[in-house]
């Protein structure tokens, strides 16, 4: 039982220092070339949601600047890139884009809209 446990919680460490080395492995620069391919028509060039197709949406694109956004773990928004959101023109980018290119765009919302607690 006792090895058990032991080893649950090393695989639970390993897994989120992966996560977190996985993160900060995103290149900025990248994403912003991400960005404006894939998601600047919605979200905008300065990410607050008003992008030039953002007017024809019933659901309005999120305001990556907001402290909504800022307050969630790079964790949560990678999430949501991957798989996107239910019953929104916000779709899952999963085999659209590499997970490298999902972690590049990350860290380049990252550099405009810095998170608010520590993830
Ligand atoms: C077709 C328009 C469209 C495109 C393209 C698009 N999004 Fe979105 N996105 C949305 C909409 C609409 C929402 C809001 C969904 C909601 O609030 O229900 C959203 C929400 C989000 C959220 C916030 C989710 C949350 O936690 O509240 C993130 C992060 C996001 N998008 C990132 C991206 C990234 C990164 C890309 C490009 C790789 C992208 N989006 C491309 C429309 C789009």
């Amino acid at each position: 039982m006792k090895t058990v446990f032991v080893t649950l919680v090393i695989l639970v460490f390993a897994a989120t220092s992966w996560v977190s080395a996985q993160v900060l492995r995103g290149n900025p620069k990248e994403g912003q070339v991400v960005y404006e391919k894939n998601c600047l028509r919605c979200h905008g060039n300065k990410l607050d949601g008003n992008g030039p197709d953002s007017r024809d949406l019933i659901v309005r694109p999120a305001n990556l600047q907001s402290p909504l956004i800022r307050a969630k773990t790079d964790w949560e928004l990678l999430v949501t890139i991957s798989n996107g959101v239910l019953f929104s023109p916000m779709h899952g980018f999963r085999g659209k884009l590499t997970d490298q290119h999902m972690l590049d765009v990350l860290s380049y919302i990252r550099s405009v809209s810095p998170a608010d607690i520590v993830s």
